[in-house]
């Protein structure tokens, strides 16, 4: 029997391809829970689990990890190299959720809708403390055009603002079909409105927007992270939205998650969710089914594609 830990919040409906395998069995639980570590073969988690050295020792019969969503920051590659545990994850089932609540983020900003809905609760009719400012016509620099930065790309163009994007890999041909001009860093920095960053957090991301380059950003600039807490340095940003040069912050990932101590999410000028910009039914059935395929490939001897 090939036996999956399913640990956090994984969508049962989409294991189907794994719960009707005879060979498989899932067990959903968190893994500090598992008295019998080593029975497990292949484990799948979203964030919440630390796949540690520790952890991969305690599960030493683990091969493979599953990240049902695309972000492996939460897994340690070097030790899993080590144990020889392949990593994979589900590269594009959470895109449209997350450009959407990207999108969703960028407009609750730009209207104050969250300190509106806050207002009205509290029994104020105050119509002149929300006024806001329209997208379109508005210059939205976006960091990183992969998946989600290019769904994100084609909603903002379709609510006419001009999109500008630092990415290396951008081809000019790419940038034309999906009418946006690729620029450098610094000229995005200059030149937005409204900056929004959708790459990983790796060594070269960590503390991309900090406080050399918040200087070079235009006064009333809107800065968005639905991507990976840390791309913005907290600090920073802090200093920023407390002195208005930063009009307005949408954020849904923190460098420490959860985020309930960060004084950031205090700001009057910081909207904020709990890193939910993926948790929709669709994407998490879809993720679910993602890695539930590759692990059933993974336990037949058959190769795994996202890797
Ligand atoms: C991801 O990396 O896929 C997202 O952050 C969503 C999640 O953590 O589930």
């Amino acid at each position: 029997m090939f036996r999956v830990l399913a640990a956090d919040s994984i969508a049962k409906e989409g294991m189907a391809a794994l719960e009707s395998e005879s060979e498989v069995s899932v067990i959903y639980g968190k893994a500090e829970d598992i008295q019998d570590p080593e029975s497990i073969d292949a484990l799948i988690v979203r964030s919440a689990t630390k796949v540690t050295k520790e952890l991969l020792t305690r599960f030493k019969n683990i091969r493979i990890v599953a990240r049902a969503g695309v972000g492996v920051d939460n897994i340690d590659l070097d030790a899993a190299t080590e144990n020889g545990v392949l990593v994979i994850n589900a590269p594009d089932g959470n895109t449209i959720s997350t450009a959407e609540h990207t999108f969703a983020m960028i407009m609750a900003t730009l209207r104050k809708i969250p300190q509106a809905n806050q207002s009205i609760k509290d029994g104020k009719w105050s119509r002149s403390s929300f006024t806001g400012a329209e997208l379109s016509g508005k210059i939205l620099g976006i960091v990183g055009l992969g998946r989600i930065g290019t769904e994100l790309a084609k909603r903002a163009r379709a609510f006419g603002s001009k999109v500008l994007v630092f990415d290396p890999f951008l081809t000019t041909e790419r940038a034309k079909t999906l009418q946006v001009a690729p620029v450098t860093l610094d000229e995005l920095l200059e030149s937005s409105d409204i900056i929004t960053v959708h790459t990983p957090l790796t060594k070269e991301t960590k503390n991309l927007i900090n406080a050399d380059n918040l200087s070079k950003t235009k006064k009333g600039v809107y800065l968005i992270n639905c991507a990976r807490g840390g791309i913005l340095d907290e600090e920073a940003l802090y200093t920023y939205l407390s002195n208005g040069h930063i009009a307005g912050c949408a954020l849904d990932v923190f460098v420490q998650e959860p985020a309930v101590e960060n004084r950031l999410v205090h700001l009057p000028n910081v909207i904020a969710t709990p890193h939910i910009a993926a948790s929709t039914a669709e994407a998490q059935m879809n993720v679910a089914a993602q890695v539930a395929q590759e692990i059933l490939a993974f336990s037949k001897g058959k190769p795994v594609k996202n890797a």
